[in-house]
């Protein structure tokens, strides 16, 4: 007969998927999805509209819209030089808390699988796996994210696989998830192909890959019409913003 004590193991716990690299199912509530959601529709609006940027001439399949730092393939500006010229809005204070608080909580999912590691005695590194040794995202009060991009999905949308790697600073980069779910693809430092790990990204989720991950291929290879949970504030379609500190002055 069930009890009241059985463990009924989370079906998406937190969990390190690289060194470096913490996938925080859940990160975000209902009503920060909405209220992000509304947000995203007032950056679209201008006073830089969101686009599809140009890779090699073709545009992406995402529009993006920017704050603190406007985003072309290869180069961070102040003003949508490809877009309007018009200057981006500016990087907001709760976006700098809000990207604190993932890479401490990423950080606080790392230590504990080091120790948990230790623990068993399985460690990879002969068993002295420990915050210094873990590729942990980085120092969390110092982190200082002063460029977002914010990309809408369609169910069409995809990523391929890419660095980040136009920005100075090493810092994580944060990443957060809202409506329809999507496959996310992780990968290695080296080049696009394997080894890398799908993760089904649900409205809420955070990404956040920095130390040892930090220039990992990533991308999109799926988004899932028709996943959007209610109240998350999108009927359709997906959207990613991801937070970097730029380390330009
Ligand atoms: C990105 O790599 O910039 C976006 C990733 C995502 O949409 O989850
Ligand atoms: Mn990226």
């Amino acid at each position: 007969m069930p009890t009241l004590f059985d463990a009924h193991p989370d079906p998406r716990p937190d969990a390190v998927i690289a060194p470096g690299a913490v996938w925080l199912p859940g990160f975000l509530d209902l009503r920060q999805q909405a209220w992000l959601a509304d947000r995203f529709r007032e950056w679209a609006a201008g006073p830089v509209p969101a686009r599809a940027a140009a890779i090699h001439g073709k545009p992406m399949s995402v529009r993006t819209v920017c704050l603190g730092w406007h985003w072309r393939p290869y180069e961070y500006t102040r003003t949508a030089i490809d877009v309007n010229g018009n200057p981006v809005l500016p990087f907001p204070d709760w976006m700098v808390r809000l990207g604190r608080s993932a890479v401490e909580a990423a950080a606080t999912v790392e230590e504990t699988a080091a120790g948990s590691t230790l623990l068993r005695g399985t460690a990879a590194d002969g068993g002295g796996a420990g915050p210094s040794s873990s590729g942990n995202p980085g120092p969390t009060q110092s982190y200082t994210p002063d460029a977002a991009l914010a990309n809408w999905y369609d169910a069409d949308a995809r990523m391929g696989m890419h660095q980040d790697r136009d920005e100075v600073s090493r810092a994580p980069v944060v990443s957060l998830s809202i409506g329809d779910a999507c496959t996310f693809r992780f990968g290695n430092s080296d080049n696009r192909n394997r080894p890398y790990r799908d993760v089904v990204l649900e409205s809420g989720d955070a990404f956040v890959f920095g130390g040892a991950s930090r220039l990992a291929y990533h991308g999109v290879t799926a988004v899932h019409a028709g996943t959007a949970p209610d109240g998350c504030g999108l009927e359709a379609g997906r959207i990613n913003i991801t937070l970097r500190e730029t380390g330009l002055g």
